[in-house]
């Protein structure tokens, strides 16, 4: 196998965290993104630690919290973190922190190590709701953006002081979500990517269903890989209980003629079409309106096939890259590359159905047309970062010749 699972080196960031009651937020943060492999660095503003102990957030990143400029030995830990870092995180950034990066100002270690960057700044911007509506707090946000600073919220909803409106924090989960993406290779800069996800419901009446146990994991860790390498990411999903990544437009269909539906709607602008959805092979001729009543009677059900949504993606005159989804339950090699042929994909991935579907693990077995390249169990973004590498370089090899 070629070096497909290879990591990068570590990322380091620094996460910043100023005084404001959504601090509390930030030791989730910073446990996802340990979670995640980074090396995180938090440096704290005297105030933030009002609202949360930087004992708690030393415990959750292993590292002595930074806090006084002074504190260092050397006096450097201003130039020493920020040349390390990957990116600076201010998570939360008051209005008062805010005021301070717009107008360059460094009178405190978390302030001084902004202003000693030479990395990306991202800023997640949370108070009350006329702090932010404040015309002093939207100049200096729109100097943030004029600097190359990410603004990463805030959002509308309930606030600490009970009111509701905007600037509120994004919440950590998808904070993390931004946090990795700004650090991932953009390999699908500027790329389309359609990707289906989950099983379809194939009704038989008003109340019964003919389904399969995928939960969509594997899709929407697809999904959210893709728009961390760049990616502007459609998917079309089947019923499926998994949290929606962010920044990715996602469709939701029932049964396998809508997603079919959606997918033409959508493939014309797709660079690459990525098929992991379990679509059901068959459907009901005629499913009953009405809830069929129990007899005791036989009842048969007559099925006919569904469209094969990835082989006519894969036979449009324009195809967009097409990278197709095996679930084997016996003689993987040999069913994955008799299906990889009979579509007409380039690149397929696959997983024995019995150990990937609903799992939060995976195993995945790539085959192209060079051979094949194992990649073993590891969970499903990993796997799916790794799957998009490969799929991303065949698609650059591709447009090269
Ligand atoms: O959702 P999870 O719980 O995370 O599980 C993930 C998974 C096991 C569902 C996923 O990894 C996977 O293997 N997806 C493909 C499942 C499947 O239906 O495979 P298949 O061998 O039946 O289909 C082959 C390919 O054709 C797939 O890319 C499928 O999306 C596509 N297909 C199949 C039938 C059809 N009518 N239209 C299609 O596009």
């Amino acid at each position: 196998m070629r070096g497909i699972m290879e990591q990068a080196q570590q990322k380091r960031i620094v996460l910043g965290i100023t005084g404001g009651i959504a601090a509390y937020k930030a030791a989730e943060l910073a446990r996802l993104l340990v979670k995640q492999g980074i090396y995180v660095q938090v440096a704290m503003t005297e105030a933030a630690t009002h609202f949360i102990t930087p004992a708690t957030l030393q415990a959750l990143t292993g590292h002595p919290v930074l806090i006084d400029q002074w504190q260092d030995d050397k006096g450097m830990a201003h130039i020493q973190s920020s040349r390390i870092a990957d990116a600076i995180v201010i998570a939360p950034a008051t209005a008062d922190f805010i005021a301070k990066l717009a107008n360059g100002l460094a009178d405190d270690l978390l302030s001084t190590l902004c202003l000693a960057r030479d990395c990306p700044l991202l800023v997640a911007p949370a108070m009350n709701k006329q702090m932010w509506a404040n015309a002093a707090t939207q100049r200096n946000a729109q100097q943030l953006l004029a600097d190359g600073v990410v603004l990463l919220g805030p959002v509308s909803g309930v606030q600490a002081c009970g009111e509701e409106g905007m600037g509120r924090m994004l919440e950590a989960e998808q904070l993390a979500q931004d946090i990795v993406a700004t650090l991932q290779p953009k390999y699908l800069a500027g790329r389309s990517v359609l990707i289906t996800a989950g099983p379809t419901y194939e009704a038989i009446d008003a109340v019964r269903g003919i389904t399969n146990r995928s939960s969509g994991k594997m899709g929407y860790a697809i999904a959210q890989a893709a728009r961390e390498m760049g990616a502007q990411v459609t998917l079309v999903s089947g019923p499926s209980a998994v949290a929606r990544p962010h920044g990715v437009l996602v469709v939701d269909v029932t049964s396998a003629a809508e997603m079919f539906d959606a997918v033409k709607q959508y493939v014309a602008d797709a660079d690459i079409f990525i098929g992991v959805a379990a679509v059901a092979d068959y459907r009901v001729a005629q499913p009953s309106e009405q809830k069929i009543k129990k007899s005791d009677a036989k009842l048969t059900l007559e099925l006919i096939p569904n469209p094969d949504i990835l082989a006519y993606v894969a036979a449009l005159p324009d195809a967009p890259f097409c990278v197709g989804f095996a679930a084997e339950s016996e003689n993987l090699h040999e069913y994955a590359e008799q299906k990889r042929r009979a579509k007409k994909v380039p690149l397929l991935a696959a997983n024995l159905a019995q150990q990937a579907i609903g799992a939060d693990d995976n195993e995945l077995v790539l085959f192209d047309d060079a051979g094949e390249y194992r990649l073993p169990r590891a969970d499903k973004l990993t796997l799916a970062r790794a799957l998009l590498r490969h799929a991303a370089m065949l698609y650059q090899k591709g447009n090269e010749q």
